[in-house]
């Protein structure tokens, strides 16, 4: 089972977008929050950032979109580059139309579910999926306390994957730490994303090593 780190770029300088990225060049994914002031309490960036980070991103960039309307706004983020692009089911109007554009313009299509959206819900949809983020933290800020309550959601969204035999990645964003992500990975995520834990810390090579280190043994065990 592949466990990957995705350093969020909200825990990042945003005067110095290019020198942050160069400072976790062991990342597997670079993790981007859009907000848009009404899905979320907060504004972050939009596609003429996103674009001139593709230029200067060493991984692959993964967008994690809290914006109404993705249906409308998130085929622009494949052509501005993202790998990976997550939209809130919450806010989808047609996400499996949505998910299936996504992937036919040749990106990873994700879907993410606030705390308070249960998974159960969206079992059969799942297939048209590449990525499921659970939240561990209501979306908007980062540096928030990791929400222990949404563990169980992560363990029944592991449960449904198996049960279906499906290769969707299972990501956790919100909190994740050194203290947080091994309880994540015994519950059954392979996918953190962690922002202030590493662009807060002096050494954020060595922060997402000790992060993949403790998830990889978790997830053995
Ligand atoms: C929160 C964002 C997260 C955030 C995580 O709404 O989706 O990606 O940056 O930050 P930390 O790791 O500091 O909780
Ligand atoms: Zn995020």
């Amino acid at each position: 089972m592949g466990i990957r780190i995705a350093p969020s770029l909200l825990a990042a300088d945003f005067a110095r977008l290019g020198e942050e990225v160069a400072r976790i060049p062991n990342a597997d994914w670079l993790h981007v929050d859009v907000m848009d002031n009404h899905f979320v309490p907060n504004l972050t960036l939009g596609v003429p950032v996103v674009e001139a980070l593709g230029k200067v991103a060493e991984v692959p960039m993964d967008l994690h979109l809290m914006i109404e309307d993705p249906d409308r706004w998130a085929p622009a983020y494949v052509e501005a580059g993202a790998g990976s692009v997550t939209f809130h089911v919450e806010a989808a109007t047609a996400p499996v139309r949505l998910a299936r554009e996504l992937r036919a313009l040749g990106a990873r299509a994700g879907m993410a579910l606030r705390p308070a959206t249960p998974v159960e819900p969206y079992e059969e949809l799942l297939p048209e999926l590449d990525m499921l983020l659970v939240m561990t933290v209501e979306p908007g800020f980062g540096g928030q306390k990791f929400l222990d309550l949404c563990l169980p959601k992560v363990r029944r969204a592991r449960q449904l994957l198996d049960k279906h035999g499906l290769e969707l990645w299972l990501q956790v964003d919100g909190g994740v730490s050194l203290e947080t992500v091994e309880r994540c990975a015994e519950a059954g995520a392979d996918t953190f994303v962690a922002g202030s834990a590493v662009f807060g810390a002096d050494d954020p090579v060595a922060m997402i090593d000790s992060l993949r280190e403790k998830a990889e043994a978790s997830r053995a065990s």
